[in-house]
C-alpha cells in the first residue's frame, strides 16, 4: 500500500495504561491509575444524572450546533455564541484548526517541545512544516518563539499551563509576546487545565481572546468537570475562525450525551468546588512527601506535577506498574529521569508516595 512517508513515520499517541489493561497482564487486583490528569474523584454527578435522563433518546442525532450548550457558555463566559466552537474533546479541535489553517505546504505549525504531543502529531499526520521549541527552565521560551514567526506561520500552540511541565507564563509575558504578531497567523492559547490555577500570577487567558482577534482559546470538560470519557471541549475565538472552522467540522462531531452532561455539569459548583480542594491538598501532600524523600518537582498550576528522580524514569515507572499504580514516565518527552503524577485522591496520593518509596529504596 502506497503510503506517505510522514504517516509511515509517525508514532501514535501513547496514552495512559488503561487500569483493566495493568489489572489483566500482571494479574493485580488493585490498580490506580495517576496518569492521564482525569479528575480522581470522578464525573460531577449532576452531568451523570442529566445524562441517564437523556438516554432514551439517543435515536436522534445530537443538535449539530450544540446550541444550548454554547449558549449557556456564552453567557458564563460573557462571549458571543458565535465565538464558541465545540469539539469531541479539545483534541478535535487542535484538529480542525490545523485543517482549517495548513493548507499549503509552505504553512507552518509552532509549539514548544515539550508540550501536549497532539499538536506534533496533527501537523505530523498532515505532512506540514512544524517548529519545535525548547522549554527554557521547562516554561514555554516566548522570545525564542516569536523569533521563529514567519510569513509562513499560520498556528501557535501555547498550553497554558504546560502540559507536562504544570508551568504558566505571565500575563505580561505574554502581552509583549503578542503584540505584533501578524493577523495571519493565529496564537492558539490551550487551556485546557483552567480553574485549577489561581493566585495573583495566573494570567486572564480569556482578556488575549477579546483583544486580540488573532488569540483562539481552547478548554476542555475533561479535567475540571471530570468528563474525559464523554469527549467534548470547546474552542473560543473570532466569530469569522470559528465560521471557517464550522464549515470543516462533521456536522454531528459532539454526541447528545456530551452536550446534556456538558450543561449540567457547569451548574454544579459543587463538584467544582470539591475537585479543586482535593487537588490542592492533594498538591500540598505530594510536595511535602517529594520534599521528605529529597526529590526535586516543579510547583504545578494545574492537577499533575513533574518530578525528577535522578535515575531512569522508564524504570521507576515499570517498578510502579509492578505494584499496581500508572502514572507517566517523561523519556519520550525529552525529560529521561522525570515522571509525571496526576493528583489523586487523598488514598491515591498515599499509596503512590508508599510505593514511590519503595522502589526508590527510601
Ligand atoms: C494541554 C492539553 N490540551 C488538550 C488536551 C485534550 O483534552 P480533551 O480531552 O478535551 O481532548 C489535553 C489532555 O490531556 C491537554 O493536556
Amino acid at each position: 500500500m502506497k503510503v506517505a512517508s510522514y504517516i509511515r513515520d509517525l508514532v501514535p499517541y501513547p496514552p495512559g495504561k488503561p487500569v483493566e489493561e495493568l489489572k489483566r497482564e500482571l494479574g493485580l487486583r488493585d490498580v490506580i491509575k495517576m496518569a492521564s490528569n482525569e479528575n480522581p474523584i470522578g464525573p460531577s454527578p449532576l452531568a451523570v444524572q442529566a445524562i441517564k435522563d437523556f438516554l432514551n433518546k439517543i435515536n436522534f442525532y445530537p443538535d449539530g450546533s450544540g446550541y444550548y450548550l454554547r449558549r449557556r457558555l456564552a453567557q458564563e463566559l460573557d462571549v458571543k455564541m458565535e465565538n464558541i466552537i465545540l469539539g469531541n474533546g479539545s483534541n478535535e479541535i487542535i484538529e480542525l484548526l490545523c485543517r482549517t489553517f495548513l493548507t499549503s505546504e509552505d504553512d507552518e505549525v509552532i509549539f514548544s517541545f515539550p508540550s501536549f504531543a497532539v499538536y506534533r502529531l496533527i501537523a505530523q499526520a498532515m505532512g506540514r512544516r512544524k517548529i519545535e521549541i525548547p522549554l527554557k527552565d521547562y516554561r514555554h521560551n516566548l522570545s525564542e518563539i516569536k523569533d521563529k514567526i514567519s510569513k509562513n506561520t499560520r498556528l501557535v500552540f501555547i498550553d497554558i499551563p504546560n502540559n507536562p511541565t504544570g508551568t504558566i507564563v505571565y500575563e505580561d509575558e505574554l502581552n509583549k509576546f503578542i503584540n505584533g504578531i501578524d493577523d495571519d497567523c493565529l496564537v492558539v492559547l490551550d487551556e485546557a487545565y483552567f480553574g485549577y490555577g489561581t493566585g495573583k500570577d495566573y494570567p486572564d487567558i480569556l482578556s488575549f481572546f477579546r483583544n486580540n482577534k488573532n488569540v483562539f482559546v481552547l478548554r476542555t470538560f475533561a479535567k475540571l468537570y471530570g468528563l474525559a470519557g464523554l469527549r467534548i471541549g470547546y474552542g473560543i475565538g473570532d466569530e469569522e475562525i470559528v465560521d471557517y472552522l464550522n464549515r470543516v467540522r462533521q456536522p454531528f462531531n459532539v454526541n447528545s450525551l456530551a452536550q446534556i452532561g456538558a450543561r449540567a455539569a457547569l451548574d454544579d459548583k459543587e463538584h467544582i468546588k470539591r475537585t479543586l480542594e482535593i487537588n490542592k491538598k492533594g498538591k500540598e501532600f505530594l510536595y511535602r512527601a517529594f520534599e521528605d524523600m529529597n526529590i526535586e518537582y516543579i510547583p504545578t498550576y494545574a492537577n499533575y506535577i513533574l518530578f525528577d528522580v535522578k535515575q531512569d524514569a522508564e524504570e521507576i515507572y515499570n517498578k510502579l506498574l509492578h505494584k499496581g499504580v500508572i502514572i507517566r514516565s517523561m523519556k519520550g518527552y525529552g525529560y529521561k529521569t522525570c515522571l509525571r503524577v496526576t493528583v489523586g485522591t487523598e488514598d491515591q496520593n498515599r499509596k503512590f508516595i508508599e510505593c514511590l518509596k519503595e522502589v526508590m529504596g527510601v
